[in-house]
């Protein structure tokens, strides 16, 4: 059997650019190398609505300007699968027989959950939706036997929470499903790339994203007021790296290249560091490099954006199609899934057999 990826996000907003350095980049780069056998990636809607019950327009808004961030990033609907999570039933029922296998405190050990249960202001009033999503998000990368889940560093503890279901139910039921593997980030910089505020997560809430879809003159604004160094007042003072943004985003998105076309009085990001630690580097300077890194980066998302954007229909009908794929899949892993767990009563002779001799 050939390398299974399964990904995906939930559509609550429009994708910015820590989603592309975390996990968009790589997934292009991954459908792009011929390494994989099969490659579906998921509009997470039904986990979207775990916490967002009471607003079900803002997923169905989002799923559209989600999948239009997917298209511009570079992912094509003849390598990768795109699709809907709640257009596959067969999620759900995945979900319910692993909902057997998982006890309630070791959901409440989940670190992603804790927090996020922190984060809401949910504490007396979680829903249970919410609370067991983690064994959905085993279903979802389970049902596709996927080997491989392109993530961010946030979605480590819902992969060891599916590791440990595959475990239990092949232990319980024989070997059936696949055991997933994470693929995080190999650069740092891009594990959890700031707010442009210095904050260490992007959130629309905290206004300091900068979108994939921002227009051009929207990122150059944000870049040139990222957070720096607050005490790097004149030019002449040494600056700290540490907690500034804008070398942040550098590490995460320069390259070799961008030192030859927009700076080339100097070789590298490390000799750059090296100036500005010492001191005699302006933020201005350095912020008119990002903006120039940023816009060579986005600008071609943004076309293909400007083109998708004409052909609206033609999104949904990629997501139409890829859903009648993904859920082909599905239902092929329930098959093997039902017969391991012998609740596939109409499709075992044996059985009726045995059943029949009984009364014989
Ligand atoms: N939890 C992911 C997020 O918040 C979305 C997601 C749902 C997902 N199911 C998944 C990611 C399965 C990887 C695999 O973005």
């Amino acid at each position: 059997m050939g390398k299974i990826i399964l990904t995906g996000d939930r559509p609550t907003g429009r994708l910015h650019v820590g989603h592309y350095v975390g996990s968009l980049r790589r997934r292009v780069e991954l459908q792009n190398s011929g390494e994989f056998e099969k490659i579906f990636i998921m509009i997470a809607d039904a986990q979207a609505l775990t916490d967002n019950a009471d607003n079900p327009e803002k997923i169905r808004q989002n799923i559209v300007e989600v999948a239009l961030d997917y298209l511009s990033a570079g992912l094509d609907p003849d390598k990768s699968t795109l699709f809907i999570q709640s257009m596959i039933p067969e999620l759900t029922e995945l979900s319910f027989y692993y909902m057997n296998l998982v006890t309630v405190s070791r959901l409440q050990r989940n670190p992603t959950v804790k927090s996020e249960i922190q984060m809401r202001n949910f504490e007396a009033s979680i829903p249970v939706g919410f609370f067991t999503y983690p064994i959905s998000q085993a279903a979802d990368i389970t049902a596709f036997k996927a080997t491989t889940v392109p993530v961010g560093e946030d979605q480590m503890p819902m992969l060891e929470q599916c590791k440990e279901i595959v475990h239990k139910f092949n232990s319980v039921y024989g070997d059936t499903l696949v055991e997933p593997e994470i693929l995080l980030p190999d650069n740092k910089a891009c594990l959890r790339l700031p707010g442009i505020d210095g904050k260490a997560k992007m959130s629309k809430s905290l206004n300091n994203c900068i979108y994939l879809a921002d227009t051009q003159s929207e990122v150059k604004k944000k870049v040139m007021s990222m957070y720096t160094d607050p005490d790097h007042i004149r030019i002449e003072d040494p600056g700290k790296l540490e907690g500034n943004c804008v070398f942040t985003y550098l590490d995460a998105f320069c390259k070799q290249e961008h030192f030859e076309e927009f700076l080339p009085d100097y070789k590298s990001l490390d000799e750059l560091k090296e100036h500005y630690q010492r001191g005699g580097l302006g933020d201005v300077k350095v912020k008119k490099f990002l903006n120039n890194v940023m816009q060579t980066v986005l600008e071609p998302i943004r076309q293909r954006r400007a083109k998708w954007e004409k052909d609206i229909p033609a999104v949904y009908e990629i997501l139409r199609k890829g859903s009648e794929e993904a859920e082909q899949v599905a239902a092929a892993t329930l098959r093997d899934v039902r017969q391991a767990m012998k609740i596939n009563y109409f499709d075992d002779n044996n059985l009726i057999k045995e059943q029949s001799q009984k009364y014989q």
